[in-house]
């Protein structure tokens, strides 16, 4: 018996070694943790459960037959993040580059299945080269069993993929159908196909980093929701992340304690907004000053910065919130901003997130670039996200509301369940310049009249009265009171009930 307990601890030494101590001496040369490492660190300590550890591949062409590992380059199980239940995949990069065989793909569906089954959230990390070669149609099969179930899981359970190396073909489309991808700087790449066969088909001479590095990703490409500088901290952020979401898209947003009161006033909101009504301010204060304990889960922090989207808690329970950034092209929406925000509010009316909504937005962005580059459709995903939504919402204006954009965010029209908005709000079709220059054109040239023809426009339209007059606004609130606000409204909206009629399935502007 003492024989086959060892033999059983010999086998698992064997499998935990991946590919073998060179190859995780050079992972680690290389800046990276090994995929065991990776789930040690990502969970609860002692929680890891394996499955599968001493699944081969079946390949027998290419001389295969003769190397296998244990495992064969994928760690798969699950475990627990705070206590709370989560399904893991790790490709082990140093198993044939982390690549898909037919098997290593039934360990994923596997994982897949029992996330699914038990309606909690999946997290991949990725370190892999795509399909493995030597196998051709059974990994291609594999791939496409892998996605069909990232499909069927969409908007029933969280799921997260983490770029931890260079990836490649299968092991970036994956991902591309998950809710969020982060990477890590420096050490991950994401390509559809790398350097080499640019190089032969394009012939472009492009390094890894410039094709799909972490900067490429945050900044240009919004494939990657954000990244970070290592293993340990994108580990450790992917905890914090879990923290904010739901297990699944029926049991709410979970609720952890918290010591700060929802009454909290905050005196300094009431001069955020400057006089100047063209002077910009920084939105993320107010969003920071909202939330409890100041926690902000930032999601495409780099992208569309004119935008701001992310997580946050009240009263201990996570909210969704999209706000629009004066301090970047003054806030305006353009179409890097309306679909960063549509698919940010299509997350959280997937998983039962409620919506806070902070609006400063002087309109769509003008110009032939952003109409050629489709902004009609774009912008339309945004209003469309927002009109669909069944969330609770809650909008506050702080300062302009102009022309479509106030339609679009949130406003009471598209199903704002609670719309606020400080004396600072201005809500109308456009600003007083713009307006007088059109309505009032015959006196351009006399700048005395035109002064006073703006100065109606600014007195009559520059406030929220006139949409607080019609009940567009519910209520004008005092900016250092926001918090208190927003929190009761939140807590009020706890039994919205809201439906749409049945459908196969809507058909939003792709
Ligand atoms: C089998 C692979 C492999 C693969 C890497 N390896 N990719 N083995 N199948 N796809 C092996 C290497 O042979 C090597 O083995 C080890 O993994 C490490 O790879 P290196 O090339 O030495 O590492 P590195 O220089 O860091 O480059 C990593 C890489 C590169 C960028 C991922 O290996 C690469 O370009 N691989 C091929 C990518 C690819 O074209 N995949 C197919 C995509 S098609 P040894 O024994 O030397 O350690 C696909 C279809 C899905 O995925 C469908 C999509 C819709």
């Amino acid at each position: 018996m003492k024989d086959i307990l060892e033999r059983l601890e010999e086998r698992r030494a064997g499998a935990r070694l991946g590919g073998g101590e060179k190859r995780i001496a050079a992972q680690h040369a290389r800046g990276k943790l090994t995929a065991r490492e990776r789930i040690a660190l990502l969970l609860d300590t002692g929680s890891f459960e394996e499955f599968d550890m001493f699944v081969e591949h079946r390949c027998v062409d290419f001389g295969m037959e003769g190397t296998k590992f244990p495992g064969d380059g994928v760690v798969t199980g699950w475990g627990t993040i705070n206590g709370r239940t989560v399904f893991v995949f790790a490709k082990d990069f140093t198993v044939f580059g982390g690549s898909l065989s037919e098997t290593h793909a039934q360990k994923i569906t596997k994982i897949q299945d029992m996330a699914v089954k038990m309606r909690a959230p999946i997290i991949g990390l990725f370190d892999a080269g795509g399909a493995r070669i030597q196998e051709g149609v059974a990994a291609l099969g594999g791939y496409g069993e892998v996605f069909k179930r990232n499909v069927i899981a969409s908007g029933v359970i969280p799921q997260i993929s983490v770029i931890m190396g260079p990836c490649a073909g299968g092991d970036v489309y994956s991902p591309a159908m998950t809710d969020f991808i982060f990477m890590v700087r420096d050490t991950s790449y994401m390509f559809v196909t790398g350097p080499d066969v640019v190089k032969t088909v394009t012939n472009e001479t492009v390094t890894s980093e410039e094709l799909g590095g972490a900067k490429v990703h945050t900044t240009k490409s919004s494939v990657a929701d954000g990244a970070w500088d290592n293993d340990v901290e994108a580990l450790l952020q992917i905890r914090r992340l879990m923290d904010f979401l739901p297990a699944n898209n029926t049991e709410g947003v979970p609720e952890w304690p918290t010591e700060d009161e929802a009454d909290r006033v905050e005196m300094s909101l009431d001069t955020l907004v400057p006089d100047n009504p063209n002077k910009p301010y920084d939105m993320k204060e107010l969003v920071l000053k909202i939330a409890d304990e100041g926690d902000f889960f930032e999601i495409q922090e780099a992208y569309a910065r004119n935008i701001i989207t992310g997580f946050i808690r009240l009263e201990g329970r996570t909210v969704g919130v999209v706000a629009n950034q004066p301090m970047v092209l003054a806030g305006v929406l353009d179409a890097d901003a309306s679909r960063k925000a549509a698919r940010f509010v299509r997350f959280c009316d997937a998983f039962e997130i409620p919506i806070l909504t902070l609006v400063d937005v002087p309109g769509f962005l003008p110009g032939t670039a952003q109409e050629y580059g489709g902004l009609i459709k774009h912008g339309a995903k945004l209003l469309y996200a927002y009109s669909e939504a069944t969330v609770p919402l809650v909008t506050v204006i702080t300062r302009k509301a102009f022309g479509g954009a106030y339609d679009v965010m949130a406003s009471k029209h598209v199903g704002g369940d609670v719309n606020y908005a400080w004396p600072t709000a201005q809500i109308a079709v456009m600003g007083a310049k713009g307006a007088v220059e059109i309505i009032f054109r015959q006196d351009i040239g006399d700048a005395e009249k035109i002064a006073a023809r703006t100065k109606q426009y600014e007195d009559r339209f520059m406030s929220p009265f006139v949409a607080a007059e019609r009940g567009y606004i519910d209520e004008v609130i005092m900016p250092h009171s926001t918090r208190r606000r927003v929190a009761r409204a939140f807590a009020m909206l706890r039994a919205k009930k809201a439906e749409q009629p049945w459908r196969k399935h809507d058909n939003i502007p792709l």
